[in-house]
């Protein structure tokens, strides 16, 4: 008796029970630590679209081609981005969940006095071409299935002020709050829900390679900015919110930026 009520219970705790997602961005980071806790969840099968094969390729194998898959997708390109949703579509039935996370800082970390235009364009070619790119065809595969589905883009704590530098990534980032507000009008209608997740920051490979610094030290960097003490942002407390608004504890909820960032907005 005792075994059954916990074996029940176990199944419950399972959040995306025969869901379809996609992650882009999947093979590292914050789209990395929500691949896994996904398929933790019970996905029926989480597709990492990505651009660094042989990481995404890694991540799925260690996950099992039963539950994870690895497309190439450049999430700038929107052949590629048509062609991952339907190859998602014709192969598992139907997509449930977009994590559209792919998402890059460049090396645009200039003032508006001295903003280099080159720099600029392919910063927005992915951050913001490419997430529009990623709930166009999200959106279009769930209102052709009419499938109630959720769809969830990384923006940032640099959505909710103005940057000292980095000026392209900041305003990248306000316009992925502004597509996620958009679109979550539009598709309210189909019952498509369109929410962001919006990280202060924290240590990824993204962090890593531009601030040439340790984990410890990116932490240590962020820590006095923030109000709560003693903890240190991990990719796996973003996944925890991405997987809140994937799932159907959010049903109520659409067109919201979720900040997680241990108080660095209101300190
Ligand atoms: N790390 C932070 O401090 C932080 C804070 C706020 C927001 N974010 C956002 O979180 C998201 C994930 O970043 P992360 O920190 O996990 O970094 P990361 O570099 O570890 O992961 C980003 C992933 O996106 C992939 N990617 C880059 N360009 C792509 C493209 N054109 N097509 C498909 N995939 C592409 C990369 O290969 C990589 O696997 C980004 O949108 C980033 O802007 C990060």
């Amino acid at each position: 008796m005792a075994e059954s009520t916990l074996s029940t219970a176990t199944a419950n705790a399972k959040k995306l029970s025969g869901k379809v997602a996609i992650v882009t961005g999947g093979a590292s980071g914050i789209g990395e630590a929500t691949v896994r806790l996904f398929a933790d969840h019970g996905a029926l099968m989480v597709v990492i679209a990505d651009i660094q094969d042989e990481l995404g390729q890694r991540v799925a194998t260690s996950i099992g081609e039963n539950k994870c898959r690895f497309v190439h997708c450049d999430v700038s390109k929107e052949d590629q981005v048509k062609s991952l949703v339907e190859w998602t579509v014709q192969n598992f039935g139907r997509l449930d969940i977009m994590f559209s996370n792919a998402g890059i800082l460049g090396n645009s970390d200039q003032t508006v006095l001295d903003l280099d235009l080159s720099a600029f364009d392919h910063l927005f070619a992915v951050n913001v071409r490419g997430m529009a790119i990623c709930v166009k065809y999200a959106a279009r595969a769930m209102v052709r299935g009419n499938v109630r589905g959720s769809i969830v883009c990384t923006a940032s704590v640099a959505a909710s002020k103005g940057a000292k530098r980095r000026t392209a990534y900041n305003m990248s980032k306000h316009a992925v709050v502004g597509l996620v507000r958009s679109a979550s009008v539009q598709l309210g209608a189909h019952g498509i829900r369109v929410n962001c997740v919006s990280p202060f920051g924290l240590a990824t490979p993204m962090t890593l390679q531009a601030y040439k610094k340790s984990a410890e030290e990116i932490e240590s960097m962020y820590e006095p900015s923030m109000s709560l003490k003693g903890v240190a942002l991990k990719a796996r407390n973003i996944a925890d919110a991405v997987l809140f608004l994937a799932c159907d504890d959010s049903e109520l909820v659409t067109g919201h930026d979720l900040v997680v960032d241990g108080g660095y907005v209101n300190h």
